[in-house]
């Protein structure tokens, strides 16, 4: 007679499409906070206890007193691509597996930077506020005048997945493609995708758009800063949909007004849910709540490969997408 083994009990901390959901109550004991809003750090820490797996988003801060309060943890999967709210070292050092959801994510993400790039140039979101604060009283031949996006340059600061698909969408818009990263692309992407590679100087100064897909890191926060934003071009747009401490919207906030560059598209902030109230009071500022990958077909992908990463390591298989695989290898798996 064969005892079916105990299914793995995990814990999901935020509403996610339902399919996900149901999948993994097919293979595990599932305890979903089923909200929009995150869990009070005390009641994460109190369900996590004693649950070996943890389904979790960006604004969950996984960190070394929480992994330490979990002592049966053996998998941290973040619906999303970034993991910077994930002490991976500590994981890592726990033999606590981190997976991720890239690719999924990566070509709806390089669609809403281009939202942002064309919203921002060609003022869309004020253009809407005009026609609904009742001011389309006439067709005008000099209001809300934008700058073109098609022949100009672009300036892409992390040569990934995401801004390499940013950068393939330029092609057809025309555009000179620039890109800063510390590892070169081989030479039939850079060929395939009409891109070459400068320092980041070189890019800030050339180019007409800039727009920023590196991962958060230390080298990275405030990457965008007073001396960075002075060398742009005055008619220069800043798009950011990676992480928001990656530009310091002080110095952001204060080359707007004082006109060191024309404009910006944010989809990511320093301290979200913040905005900083400096950028709301922009006009030529885009923003947006960190919704670059918010498609129904994205957001369903990703929570369905975040259920399968997290259900592969407790069922003993090689999870998908795997940040710390060094965990895996092992505990041999
Ligand atoms: C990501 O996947 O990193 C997005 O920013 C969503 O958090």
């Amino acid at each position: 007679m064969s005892h079916a083994a105990a299914k793995p009990a995990i814990l999901i901390s935020r509403l996610l499409p339902e399919p996900a959901v149901e999948a993994a109550r097919a293979r595990a004991q599932v305890d979903v906070h089923a909200s929009e809003q995150p869990l009070p750090r005390a009641e994460l820490a109190a369900r996590l206890k004693r649950r070996e797996g943890l389904v979790c988003l960006v604004t969950d801060l996984i960190d070394d007193d929480l992994l330490a309060s979990c002592p049966e943890l053996r998998v941290v999967s973040n619906v999303a691509v970034g993991f910077n709210n994930v002490d991976v070292a500590s994981a890592t050092r726990r033999g606590i597996v981190v997976t991720n959801t890239p690719d999924v994510l990566t070509d709806t993400t390089a669609d809403f930077a281009w939202t942002l790039l064309m919203a921002t140039a060609r003022r869309a979101a004020e253009a809407d506020r005009y026609v609904r604060e009742g001011k389309f009283k006439e067709w005008e031949f000099m209001v809300l005048l934008g700058g073109d996006v098609h022949g100009k340059t672009l300036g892409i600061i992390g040569f990934g997945r995401i801004g390499r698909a940013v950068a393939k969408r330029a092609r057809g818009f025309d555009m000179r493609v620039l890109y800063q990263d510390a590892v070169a692309a081989d030479p039939a992407t850079e060929r395939a995708l009409g891109a070459t590679r400068v320092d980041l100087p070189t890019l800030l100064q050339e180019a007409d758009f800039v727009s920023i897909h590196t991962p958060l890191s230390p080298e990275t926060r405030h990457l965008i800063n007073r001396d960075t934003l002075g060398t742009m071009k005055k008619t220069a747009y800043l798009i950011n949909a990676a992480r928001g401490p990656i530009v310091d919207e002080d110095a952001l906030v204060q080359a707007l007004r004082d006109g060191t560059i024309a404009g910006a598209g944010l989809d990511v902030f320093e301290e979200e849910p913040r905005v900083h109230p400096g950028l709301l009071g922009l006009p030529s500022v885009v923003l947006a709540p960190h919704i670059a990958s918010g498609s129904y077909e994205t957001r369903i992908k990703m929570a369905n490969l975040a259920v399968e990463n997290c259900l592969a390591v407790l069922e003993g298989r090689i999870p998908p997408t795997p940040v710390n695989p060094e965990v895996l290898s092992k505990s041999g798996k």
